[in-house]
């Protein structure tokens, strides 16, 4: 499993200005690494992250997973093929805030209708994230550590290739940082792909490949 992004270049019009946000930027994923992207607030992680996982189609260049090239589908092909293979943990807050916790983690199997054994698979990981007794309480009476714990389950539901997180220990005390970066760095020593953009320092002792983005161009 790689997945290849070549050539991405990505331009926005903000307040009628072209912004160019990423210049020529080529990368390979591959299982097994974890890998952080570092940059300052408006640099293009997330951006660059949106393209990599399957929500934005770049403005310039491909993105492909062996003979899949991402943008070339039918949006119901590409969020099909999303679903199957990638494990999104988005920036911020992005609980259903009007489903429970074991509802919140199902999300995946429930959407993709691969129910079948979703509601155990949902306790075991938050049993892995340490959330098991949450199971039943609204996102919104969860701490933000909690919440965040709660993301990882739901990005791991479906076995994922890749796992992607932006930013998944922001605003998290020591302890939760730790734990929330130990769990991607278990699952990337199990042979999945980690590709995780943080702001913060301790990223260095669990990445495997680190990347700056800088003026739109990607550094190693
Ligand atoms: N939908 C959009 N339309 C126009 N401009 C955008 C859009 N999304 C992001 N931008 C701009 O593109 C640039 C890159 O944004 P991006 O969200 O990728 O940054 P980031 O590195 O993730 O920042 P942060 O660390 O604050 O999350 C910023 O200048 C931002 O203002
Ligand atoms: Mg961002």
């Amino acid at each position: 499993m790689e997945l290849r992004a070549e050539h991405i270049c990505h331009t926005f019009l903000q307040g009628g200005q072209r912004l160019e946000v990423l210049k020529e930027v080529n990368l390979t994923i591959q299982g097994g690494y974890l890998y952080a992207l570092q940059g300052r607030s408006g640099s293009g992680k997330t951006t660059l992250m949106s393209i990599l996982c399957g929500i934005l189609a770049p403005s310039g260049g491909t993105v492909s997973m062996g003979d899949t090239v991402l943008y070339s589908m039918k949006d119901s092909a590409l969020s099909r093929f999303r679903g199957a293979h990638f494990g999104i943990i988005p920036q911020g807050q992005s609980a259903v805030s009007t489903l429970t916790v074991l509802e919140n983690v199902m999300l995946p199997a429930s959407i993709s209708g691969s129910c079948g054994g979703a509601a155990q698979r949902a306790r075991e990981l938050l049993d892995r994230m340490q959330i098991s007794d949450l199971a039943d309480v609204m996102p919104g009476e969860l701490s933000g550590g909690e919440q965040r714990r709660m993301a990882v389950a739901r990005a791991l539901m479906r076995d994922p290739d890749i796992i992607f997180a932006d930013e998944p220990t922001s605003d998290l005390d020591a302890g939760n940082t730790e734990a929330v970066l130990q769990i991607l760095k278990e699952e990337a020593k199990s042979g999945k792909a980690v590709f995780v953009v943080s702001h913060e320092d301790r990223i260095s002792e669990y990445a495997d490949v680190k990347y700056d983005i800088k003026e739109g161009r990607l550094l190693q």
